[in-house]
């Protein structure tokens, strides 16, 4: 673990500022956002209408959110918050509940 963050860290670095997700950035998004009002703290959702993302994949939560903000994927809800979120905030989001395994 500590190696794949040196070398996402080093990967960031070489890209500078070029389309790499940011776990942190991720994390101040899930909360500034208000996914964690819903999803819980680190991921754990403690209302059962509420799906837990704690152990999804960075695919999975990306295309989800994708999916939401385009409309291919209907949740009144979810719609409603994937409206507000850049691509950036997608991948960092992502990125963020892929490092919750
Ligand atoms: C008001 C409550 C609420 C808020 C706020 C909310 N969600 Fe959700 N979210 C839901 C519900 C309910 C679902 C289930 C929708 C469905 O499957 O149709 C869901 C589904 C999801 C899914 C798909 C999970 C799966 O297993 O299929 C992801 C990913 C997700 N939300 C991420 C987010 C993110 C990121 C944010 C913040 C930008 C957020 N949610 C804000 C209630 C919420």
């Amino acid at each position: 673990m500590k190696f794949v963050l040196a070398f996402c860290f080093s990967l960031a670095m070489i890209s500078a500022g070029a389309v790499q997700a940011d776990a942190a950035a991720g994390q101040s998004a899930y909360a500034a956002k208000g996914c964690i009002g819903c999803h819980g703290a680190g991921g754990v959702s403690t209302v059962a209408t509420n799906p837990t993302l704690k152990g999804k994949n960075a695919d999975f939560v990306s295309k989800s959110l994708t999916d939401f903000r385009s409309g291919a994927r209907q949740n009144p809800i979810m719609n409603a918050m994937a409206a507000g979120l850049s691509d950036a905030d997608i991948r960092n989001i992502a990125d963020y509940i892929d490092g919750l395994k």
